[in-house]
């Protein structure tokens, strides 16, 4: 079967703007490890869990598969140097970096991050050149209101553009142009098909 070169599937790819995160784990020997990764999304509400997929030739694979734990850590908007840190040849690139151990002691970037996921791998599903882990989420904090993520779209880095007030409970600001009543939709629970009639 043929395919489209890798050149334009990341640039197809690089249209969806992503959330930088890096995800983080702890060595058998208890040293912090952690990859840039932007391919994350939300699986289930119910238990709670996500995806990262990861490279097999990643050298904090073996890690994440080992401990069987990871945090993701969304970036601050303005940290695009720590996307850079954990996505480089650096040996040590934990050093200079402030982290914790969260509840279920995986290293939380709390100073570069506006929210964190604790996970426990629960399925491993090999994709490709790509090994897709699936975890449950057993801790994390959501973010302050006001706070910005850092995206990657079309191969570069951007803060989220304007101040995001949070929708709680549940909505997303602000209500969809054309929307029949103006009222705040939650993307989060609107299918596809839905989608067409709003
Ligand atoms: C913005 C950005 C997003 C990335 N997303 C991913 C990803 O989703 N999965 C992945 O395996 N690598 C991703 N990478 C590449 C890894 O961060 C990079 O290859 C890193 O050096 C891997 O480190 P390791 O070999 O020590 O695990 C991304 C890099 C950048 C800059």
């Amino acid at each position: 079967m043929s395919s489209v070169d890798t050149r334009t599937f990341f640039d197809i790819m690089g249209t969806a703007p992503a959330a930088v995160t890096v995800v983080s784990t702890i060595e058998v020997g208890g040293t912090p490890r952690g990859m840039t990764v932007a391919a994350v999304s939300s699986v289930s509400a119910d238990p709670p869990s996500l995806l990262i997929s990861v490279d097999h030739r990643s050298r904090t694979l073996p890690d994440l598969l080992h401990a069987g734990r990871f945090a993701v850590n969304f970036l601050r908007g303005d940290r695009s140097d720590v996307s850079r840190r954990f996505a480089s040849s650096v040996e040590d690139r934990f050093e200079g970096v402030e982290w914790r151990p969260g509840s279920t002691g995986m290293p939380i970037l709390h100073a570069d991050s506006l929210a964190w996921a604790e996970c426990r791998v629960s399925q491993r599903i090999d994709a490709g050149d790509h090994i897709i882990l699936i975890a449950d989420v057993v801790a994390g904090s959501p973010p302050p209101p006001l706070t910005r993520p850092l995206m990657y779209f079309r191969h570069h880095y951007e803060a989220w553009p304007g101040q995001v007030e949070d929708g709680r409970p549940g909505p997303v600001t602000p209500p969809i142009a054309g929307s029949s009543d103006g009222a705040v939709i939650d993307l989060a629970r609107v299918t596809p098909a839905k989608l067409d009639r709003v």
